[in-house]
């Protein structure tokens, strides 16, 4: 896990050097780079802020969406529901067949920070034991949560709500970091009798849903108050932490906007072909093409989606299915964009004695511009639920357990309450279903076919159930008297026949856009995996994938698949 070793080549370029942002590929000049970043997102932003560090590092950030500044719908955290399409790649999935054909819209971040610009904000780190398992499958003790613990505080900049309520007593300031680029605090307003009863709960039903003082310590299960990637009322995504006006402003960072990388080209073929020149495009398309080479790196980090999308039409992936699309294989790598893992959502809701809570108006954006403070400040519910799912149900009969270890939770309850009606998201964080990106055509344009998998593996439409057993005990709990009153909309497991439920649940499911696994990485000298533990794609010089592409998990199962951990 780390970048290489340095070259004595680097000192010249400097002189090369500019530094600025590019509206378009067209603008962009002629110029070397050490390492040419493909994706501004989530992942790419990081790495090319931490590479421009170093002065003597020239790096190229492309991007195929637009700025993220002055955008009010990436900044304010409740319009996160109408960023529109021209921040989105807009995809949608092929036909399920595991949800009677159905498609999912499938949103993924198209400006720079990528899905951080746009997702749901919820800061969780995962279980110990995911990174653990990490560590056991590619045979590296970098990917140890003891190794990264360090790496996560450093990327933390902890904050306190704006307003100043005391939030002693829901989160551990012992695992937390205080200087670095990404905002995280718990909500600015204080919590209501809604949290009040779930908190009341994790006292009644301490065995099933204990409170636990703080999600992201490495042990996530029970009850926890949910933090965010917001600070001082506002969206912190990886475009806002780590490519602030400060580095925009270095001399050795390009980045160039509305352009695509299209295709990966090799400059020697051979055993180990050498892949650091990268093909692009306008976005707007056309027929202007540029190529680029990185002199040390090309470094993909364009998302679980997009990234197989580019090896593939670069040729490096399945040869069979490559050339059944007439494109040239350089590097047979048949994992490339299979195991694709996403976590499936379904719910349960009560009609309650509340009444609606009202949508937030004028008023309210107003009191957003003057102070940063109010109801838009939030979004989403306040507390989860990490469960396990128990170890003395059926579902352990002929399926091994796919969590990564003890204190890794199966389920994900994410409570919700829109006053009138109350309940939960159901998610399912351990599937053992798979899916895949794989190309429509050969053109670089077209959108990738994009399979979620959902229920190949009849475990995960089990563990949904077990999910809403789940949530009924946690919302017919006594605190929830007086309040919780009738089923709303949807089944309740124990009075509904299973396979009733279960085709209920295939009309409701959705996508937490989660997906992961695509360019797994596994251990050095195996033959599965498409990346090395440093995070090199096997068998080929020059090219590295940092993204969730690499992100994998064991299934006891399936030993030589991956599989995703959850992210949030
Ligand atoms: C999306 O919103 C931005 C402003 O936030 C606007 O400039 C753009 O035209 C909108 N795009 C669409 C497709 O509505
Ligand atoms: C889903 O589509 C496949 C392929 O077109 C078809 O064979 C199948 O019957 C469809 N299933 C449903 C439930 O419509
Ligand atoms: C639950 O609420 C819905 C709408 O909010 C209503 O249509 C339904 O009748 C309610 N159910 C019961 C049993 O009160
Ligand atoms: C599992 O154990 C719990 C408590 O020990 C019990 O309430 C429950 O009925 C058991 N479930 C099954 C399926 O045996």
């Amino acid at each position: 896990m780390q970048l290489g070793a340095l070259s004595l080549f680097v000192a010249i370029s400097v002189h090369f050097a500019h530094g600025a942002v590019y509206q378009s590929l067209q603008s962009l000049p002629t110029r070397n780079y050490d390492f040419v970043v493909i994706g501004g997102g989530n992942a790419g932003a990081v790495v090319a802020s931490r590479l421009t560090e170093n002065p003597r590092f020239n790096v190229l950030i492309i991007e195929a969406g637009p700025n993220n500044e002055g955008v009010l719908d990436l900044r304010v955290p409740f319009f996160n529901q109408q960023i529109n399409s021209t921040y989105n790649w807009n995809y949608v999935t092929e036909p399920l067949s595991g949800l009677k054909n159905r498609t999912i819209p499938f949103a993924r971040g198209h400006v720079l920070g990528g899905s951080s610009s746009i997702n749901g904000m919820v800061y969780t780190r995962g279980a110990a034991d995911d990174y653990d398992a990490w560590a056991r499958m590619t045979g590296d003790q970098g990917w140890t949560w003891r190794s990264l613990f360090p790496v996560i505080l450093r990327h933390e900049k902890w904050v306190a709500p704006l307003g100043g309520r005391d939030i002693t007593g829901q989160y551990d300031p012992r695992v937390h970091g205080v200087n670095g680029n990404t905002l995280v605090s718990l909500p600015q307003s204080a919590p209501r009798d809604f949290e009040r009863r779930i908190i009341q709960t994790t006292r009644d039903l301490r065995r099933d849903f204990p409170f636990n003082l703080d999600p992201n310590s490495g042990n996530p299960l029970g009850a926890t108050w949910i933090q965010s990637t917001i600070g001082n009322g506002e969206r912190s995504s990886s475009a806002t932490g780590y490519l602030n006006t400060d580095v925009r402003r270095r001399r050795n960072l390009d980045i160039v906007l509305n352009t695509q990388a299209t295709r990966l080209l090799t400059t020697r073929s051979g055993r180990e072909p050498d892949i650091r020149t990268v093909e692009l495009a306008p976005r707007s398309g056309g027929s202007l093409r540029k190529t680029i080479t990185a002199s040390k790196e090309l470094i993909l980090s364009a998302g679980a989606i997009n990234t197989p999308q580019i090896l593939l039409n670069s040729g490096i992936g399945d040869r069979r299915d490559l050339s059944a699309l007439g494109i040239n294989t350089i590097h047979n790598l048949p994992d490339v964009g299979k195991g694709m893992s996403d976590h499936v959502v379904t719910v349960a809701l009560w009609n309650t004695t509340g009444t609606a809570i009202p949508p937030p108006g004028p008023a309210d954006l107003e009191q957003w511009q003057n102070s940063r403070t109010g109801p838009l400040t939030e979004f989403g519910g306040k507390i989860f639920l990490w469960s396990r799912i128990p170890s003395n149900s059926s579902i352990w009969r002929g399926n091994r357990d796919p969590a990564s270890g003890r204190n890794a939770p199966h389920i994900e309850l994410a409570t919700v309450n829109f006053g009138d009606i109350a309940g939960a998201s159901i998610v399912l964080l351990t599937p053992k279903s798979r899916g895949s990106v794989k190309l429509r055509s050969n053109n670089p344009f077209d959108p990738p076919l994009i399979d979620l998998g959902y229920f190949s593996d009849p475990f995960d439409l089990v563990a949904l159930r077990e999910g809403a057993h789940l949530a009924k005990k946690l919302f017919t709990a006594p605190a929830w008297a007086g309040f919780i009153t009738t089923r709303f909309f949807t089944l309740d497991p124990d009075t509904t026949p299973p396979d009733v439920f279960d085709d209920f649940t295939r009309d409701l499911v959705t996508s937490t856009l989660h997906p992961t696994g695509t360019a797994a990485m596994s251990a050095r000298n195996a033959r599965n995996g498409v990346l090395d533990p440093d995070l090199r794609v096997k068998g080929v010089k020059g090219l590295r994938v940092v993204d969730a592409s690499a992100i994998v998990a064991v299934d006891p199962d399936r030993p030589h698949s991956s599989s995703g951990v959850y992210t949030g």
